[in-house]
């Protein structure tokens, strides 16, 4: 059985390719999802992709990921910095979980420099443009499931 993966693309992020091109470069969200799902066929991994404005809707991800062993690739957005209720949402599951970001985010404004998830996940990917996330896939495909025996 294929390992179960969501990746969930945090707010703004529809706007990939419009974005503040400089900071996250040209590639359109869709292309995005396009390249997440080719390296997921090659990887055996059965990808989700969603991608949501609210932190609401964002934590009940999380939680269906959870509820479907389904490890979390997530780039929170600007709910990085502060989002507790995001980072309580991770901690309270335990299927894998790794951070995503386009940016380098610690090379950046003062403010971009914290990630409130960073303890609450297995690894973070900053700073590779859309390749942070084919790492990430490639981070969980190597990761151990741990509901199979
Ligand atoms: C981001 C970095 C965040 O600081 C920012 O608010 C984003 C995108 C990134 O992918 O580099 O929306 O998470």
């Amino acid at each position: 059985m294929s390992r179960r993966i969501v990746v969930v693309h945090g707010p703004n992020l529809n706007a990939l390719g419009t974005r503040e091109t400089d900071v996250y470069g040209s590639t359109t969200l869709e292309h995005l999802d396009n390249v997440i799902r080719a390296l997921a066929a090659e990887l055996d991994l059965d990808v989700t992709i969603k991608q949501h404005q609210g932190e609401g809707e964002i934590i009940d991800a999380i939680h269906s990921a959870a509820a479907e062993n389904r490890a979390i690739v997530i780039n929170p957005g600007a709910y990085t910095h502060y989002s507790y209720a995001i980072r309580d949402a991770l901690a309270a599951v335990a299927v894998p979980k790794v951070e995503v970001h386009l940016s380098n985010i610690y090379a950046r404004e003062a403010f971009r420099r914290r990630s409130v998830m960073t303890p609450v996940v297995d690894g973070t990917v900053a700073g590779f443009g859309i390749d942070s996330y084919l790492l990430a896939l490639r981070a969980v495909a190597a990761m151990p499931d741990r509901t199979r025996h």
